[in-house]
């Protein structure tokens, strides 16, 4: 079964963000479009980026796991909050820790805020660190807006059939690019 890899890239204290990781995992399995698994980068309190884990010799457990996670997911989805206008160091932490993990793997982005823009000013910047790195970046948005009124703590949407509507197009998307890889080989 094709898997997908949930990044939830919030270490902040009382995150919003992880809400919609929540969402996208409890989508995707009730609608069995593929086994989803959320890498919650809270769980693993990585210390900023000192090298490449490629070039190190005494790599940690963690880094050594995410490698294999984001290796052995078809697609990934990563869900980000703005912060400033970017993305969170602790996100560019695992970007740039990972290269050849990152080659030609379909990465469907979902931005978050808490105000009324949904985030739209971080997808330049991660997107581009993303084509930079060589991951394919899948051409669907995702934007949450207000996200607290939006998803309660376990994920679940206010308005449930406005969600799964946005969701199956961006979710369709990321799996249409999945597909097309597998035929590629
Ligand atoms: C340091 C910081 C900077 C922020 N900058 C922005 C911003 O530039 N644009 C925006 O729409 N929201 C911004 N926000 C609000 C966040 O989008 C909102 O708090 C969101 O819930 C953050 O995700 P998190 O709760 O998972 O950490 C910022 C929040 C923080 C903590």
């Amino acid at each position: 079964m094709t898997t997908i890899a949930i990044i939830s890239p919030s270490v902040r204290r009382g995150r919003n963000s992880h809400r919609v990781a929540l969402y996208f995992k409890n989508y995707i399995e009730e609608n069995n479009l593929a086994q989803a698994e959320i890498i919650d980068l809270k769980d693993y309190d990585f210390p900023l980026f000192d090298e490449r884990l490629h070039q190190q010799n005494d790599p940690s457990p963690g880094a050594l796991e995410i490698a294999s996670r984001i290796r052995s997911a078809d697609g990934v989805i990563i869900v980000t909050p703005e912060y400033n206008g970017g993305y969170p160091a602790s996100l560019k932490n695992v970007v740039d820790l990972l290269y050849d993990e990152w080659r030609r793997k379909p990465v469907a982005i979902s931005t978050v805020s808490d105000g009324p823009f949904g985030g739209s000013q971080v997808i330049t910047s991660l997107q581009f660190s993303l084509w930079k790195i060589r991951a394919w970046t899948v051409p669907a948005m995702f934007p949450v807006i207000r996200v607290t009124e939006a998803f309660d703590e376990n994920g679940v949407p206010a308005d449930r059939k406005a969600a799964d509507r946005r969701a199956a197009g961006f979710v369709s998307e990321l799996l249409w690019c999945i597909e097309a890889k597998v035929r590629m080989g």
